[in-house]
Protein backbone atom coordinates (compact mmCIF):
# COMPACT_ATOMS: atom_id res chain seq x y z
CA UNK A 1 0.00 0.00 0.00
CA UNK A 2 1.70 3.18 -1.05
CA UNK A 3 0.14 6.93 -0.39
CA UNK A 4 1.29 9.21 -3.17
CA UNK A 5 1.02 12.68 -2.98
CA UNK A 6 2.51 14.15 -5.89
CA UNK A 7 6.05 13.56 -5.56
CA UNK A 8 5.76 11.89 -2.11
CA UNK A 9 5.77 7.98 -1.58
CA UNK A 10 4.54 7.00 1.73
CA UNK A 11 4.75 2.86 2.02
CA UNK A 12 3.82 1.04 5.05
CA UNK A 13 5.13 -2.43 4.29
CA UNK A 14 4.96 -5.82 6.53
CA UNK A 15 8.73 -6.98 6.96
CA UNK A 16 9.42 -10.89 8.06
CA UNK A 17 12.69 -12.71 7.92
CA UNK A 18 15.24 -11.77 5.25
CA UNK A 19 14.64 -9.53 2.89
CA UNK A 20 15.53 -11.76 -0.40
CA UNK A 21 18.08 -9.00 -2.00
CA UNK A 22 19.77 -6.01 -0.94
CA UNK A 23 18.21 -2.83 -2.11
CA UNK A 24 20.47 -0.29 -3.58
CA UNK A 25 19.41 3.17 -2.93
CA UNK A 26 19.53 5.51 -5.39
CA UNK A 27 17.98 8.62 -2.96
CA UNK A 28 17.56 8.74 0.50
CA UNK A 29 14.80 6.36 2.01
CA UNK A 30 13.65 7.37 5.81
CA UNK A 31 12.39 4.26 7.78
CA UNK A 32 10.12 4.98 10.30
CA UNK A 33 9.66 1.24 12.50
CA UNK A 34 6.09 0.96 13.89
CA UNK A 35 6.30 -2.51 15.24
CA UNK A 36 9.12 -5.21 16.27
CA UNK A 37 12.56 -5.32 15.26
CA UNK A 38 14.58 -5.44 11.92
CA UNK A 39 18.09 -5.46 11.91
CA UNK A 40 19.35 -4.02 9.08
CA UNK A 41 22.78 -4.41 7.61
CA UNK A 42 24.43 -1.37 5.80
CA UNK A 43 27.07 -1.54 2.81
CA UNK A 44 28.22 0.77 0.33
CA UNK A 45 26.30 1.23 -2.44
CA UNK A 46 29.30 0.22 -5.19
CA UNK A 47 31.88 -1.94 -2.92
CA UNK A 48 29.43 -4.13 -1.14
CA UNK A 49 32.16 -2.84 1.86
CA UNK A 50 29.93 -3.28 5.16
CA UNK A 51 29.66 0.14 6.92
CA UNK A 52 27.10 -0.26 9.67
CA UNK A 53 24.59 -2.70 11.53
CA UNK A 54 21.60 -1.02 13.29
CA UNK A 55 18.48 -2.33 15.54
CA UNK A 56 15.38 -0.61 14.75
CA UNK A 57 13.05 -1.02 17.37
CA UNK A 58 9.62 0.63 17.96
CA UNK A 59 9.36 4.70 17.55
CA UNK A 60 13.11 4.94 15.72
CA UNK A 61 13.67 6.51 12.76
CA UNK A 62 16.17 6.36 10.29
CA UNK A 63 17.16 7.85 7.27
CA UNK A 64 18.91 5.42 4.68
CA UNK A 65 21.88 7.66 2.44
CA UNK A 66 21.60 7.41 -0.89
CA UNK A 67 24.99 5.60 -1.36
CA UNK A 68 24.34 2.23 0.65
CA UNK A 69 22.50 -0.65 -0.06
CA UNK A 70 20.60 -2.64 2.64
CA UNK A 71 19.40 -5.77 3.53
CA UNK A 72 17.12 -6.14 6.63
CA UNK A 73 16.04 -8.94 8.65
CA UNK A 74 12.88 -9.35 11.01
CA UNK A 75 12.36 -12.14 13.35
CA UNK A 76 8.67 -11.73 13.19
CA UNK A 77 6.40 -9.71 11.33
CA UNK A 78 6.77 -6.28 12.04
CA UNK A 79 5.60 -2.80 10.32
CA UNK A 80 8.06 -0.40 8.65
CA UNK A 81 6.97 2.92 7.35
CA UNK A 82 9.40 4.36 4.35
CA UNK A 83 9.06 7.77 3.12
CA UNK A 84 10.75 8.55 -0.17
CA UNK A 85 10.91 11.56 -2.24
CA UNK A 86 10.30 10.59 -6.16
CA UNK A 87 11.43 13.71 -7.65
CA UNK A 88 12.47 11.94 -11.40
CA UNK A 89 16.21 13.71 -10.94
CA UNK A 90 17.84 12.83 -7.88
CA UNK A 91 19.75 9.77 -8.79
CA UNK A 92 21.14 11.85 -10.70
CA UNK A 93 21.75 15.06 -8.24
CA UNK A 94 22.89 12.56 -6.04
CA UNK A 95 25.30 10.91 -8.09
CA UNK A 96 26.93 14.64 -9.53
CA UNK A 97 27.34 15.40 -5.83
CA UNK A 98 25.08 18.17 -5.80
CA UNK A 99 23.24 16.65 -3.00
CA UNK A 100 24.80 15.11 0.26
CA UNK A 101 24.01 11.61 0.58
CA UNK A 102 23.76 11.98 4.14
CA UNK A 103 20.19 14.24 4.47
CA UNK A 104 21.10 15.45 8.25
CA UNK A 105 23.97 16.35 9.10
CA UNK A 106 24.74 16.16 13.34
FE1 LIG B 1 16.33 0.97 0.16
Amino acid sequence: MTSVCQQSLFCPTTEEFVLPVFHGNDRVEWFLQLSDQIIWDIADKDTGEPRARITMNPGDVAAMPADIRHKGFSQKRSMLLVWENATPDLPKRYESGELPANPIQF
